[in-house]
Order: structure tokens, then sequence, then C-alpha cells
């Protein structure tokens, strides 16, 4: 595992997006497996300014997200295709056909699954894995005490993790309860994993993820038995490593 310290979320943000940069530069038909939440934000946006002066093109990139909430239709604010849109799809020169992102209003749930796991390979599997975590450790939606070996799937969001997004929402009410989520099976697959951590409420659970025993209690912990793993964060969410 390799650890870049960066001052604040701005460093943090312009360093993750130079190990991304590095990858599409280096191989321009890259499959990018990427992540939603507030952490990767700055990331894309610095990816947006270095793709306007045209220092990156992203005509033969591929991209996989992460996760969907199952109820939400694309174009619901809320949606991750939506996010993924407005913060980085809309800016750049990825063709929409290379994009995926779970059908969060498949009709079959587990059919979908089945189908973004033939996606994945068929693209040959994901060169860049871009992860956030969430404050129980969960990666993707991978919530604790799910088994390690699993694909996409079907996923009942914790307590936790429903409190936690609430506040992008109307109400708690309004917050789906279940999401298709990358397994972790998918996420180890990956040849190269970035996690991007920011802030001094990350610094506990960062802590347990990488410094504590690998656990399905904290899936970000399994990470440590990744080959290339890349962990770019700011002084406060590193500061208990
Ligand atoms: C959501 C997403 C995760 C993300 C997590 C943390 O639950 N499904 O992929 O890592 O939020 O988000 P944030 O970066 O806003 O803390």
């Amino acid at each position: 595992m390799k650890i870049y310290r960066a001052e604040d979320y701005n460093s943090m943000s312009r360093r993750a997006a130079n190990i991304l940069s590095a990858q599409v530069i280096l191989k321009p038909d890259s499959v990018l497996g990427l992540a939603t939440g507030s952490t990767p934000v700055g990331m894309y946006r610095q990816l947006v300014n270095w793709y306007e002066k045209g220092d990156i093109d992203f005509s033969q990139v591929h991209t996989v997200n992460l996760d969907e909430y199952l109820g939400l239709a694309p174009d619901h604010d809320q949606s991750y295709r939506y996010f993924m849109q407005q913060n980085l799809f809309d800016h750049i020169n990825v063709r929409p056909e290379n994009t995926n992102v779970p059908n969060g209003l498949a009709s079959d749930p587990e059919a979908e699954c089945r189908r973004y796991n033939e996606v994945i390979a068929g693209l040959g599997g994901i060169d860049l894995q871009v992860l956030g975590m969430g404050h129980n450790g969960h990666i993707g939606f991978n919530e604790p005490e799910e088994a390690f070996e699993l694909e996409t799937h079907v996923v009942d969001l914790t307590e936790n993790t429903i409190q936690a997004n609430a506040r992008f929402f109307a109400s708690k009410d309004e917050v789906p309860r279940r999401a298709i989520t990358m397994g972790i099976k998918a996420i180890m697959q990956a040849r190269h994993i970035l996690v991007v951590v920011s802030g001094e409420d990350k610094a506990e659970i960062v802590r347990r993820a990488f410094a504590g025993p690998v656990t399905p209690l904290v899936p970000a912990s399994i990470l440590q038995m990744h080959p290339h793993l890349s962990l770019v964060g700011d002084e406060a969410a590193l500061s208990l490593l």
C-alpha cells in the first residue's frame, strides 16, 4: 500500500486526479471504476479542468460505477447516474455509451446485477478503481458483515448509511432503502485501487480499515490485501494512521 499524505482537501483532490490522469495517459483505453460521494468531487473537478486545458483525452475510456440506489430514476437529482453526469461525464469527452452505472429502475434487480457483472467481464476487468469510504467502512454499498466474495448484488442499506445520506434528501423517509452495488470480489480484482479520504470524521475508520485487522466488520479492511493500493488522504483523515 502506498500512502499519499496531502495537506488539505484541494491537494488531496489534485493528487488523486494526478494518479487517475496518469492511468489514462499511459493507457488511453483504460477501464475506470468510479465512485460517488462528496470526497471524489474535487478530484472530478480537477480532471474536468485538465480536460478543458487539453491535457487529458477520455475518448477511448470506459467507465463502470460502483453502485446505484434502487428506485431512483437516472434523472433524479440524488441518483448516482445524475451525480456522475453533473460532476464528470457532461464536462469531458467520454462517450455516453462507454459509461456504465447500474440501472436503479431495473424491474428485475437480480437480472440487472448479472448484466452488470457481464459488462465488467466484457470490458476485461477494471484498470483503476476509485473508492471513497463510508463512516462504517463501507465501500460502494458493501456494508459491514457482508461476504467478501460477492459480485454485483442487491443490498439493504444500514441505518448508519441511510442516516449519513439523509442530508441529501428532503427527509430521511425519502432515502432509498436498497441499492445495487459492485461486490468486494469485483473491486479486489481491479488492477489498481485508489482510495480517497478526507476530513477528521474519517480518521477513526481510516485507522480501523488500514491499520486494524482484516474483517468483514470493516469492509474496507480487505483492501490491505490488494497488491496495488494507493491511499490518498488529507492530514485530517490520515491523522490516526
Ligand atoms: C456513499 C457511497 C460510497 C461513498 C460513501 C462516502 O455511501 N455509496 O461509495 O464512498 O457514500 O461518501 P462521502 O465521500 O460523501 O463521505
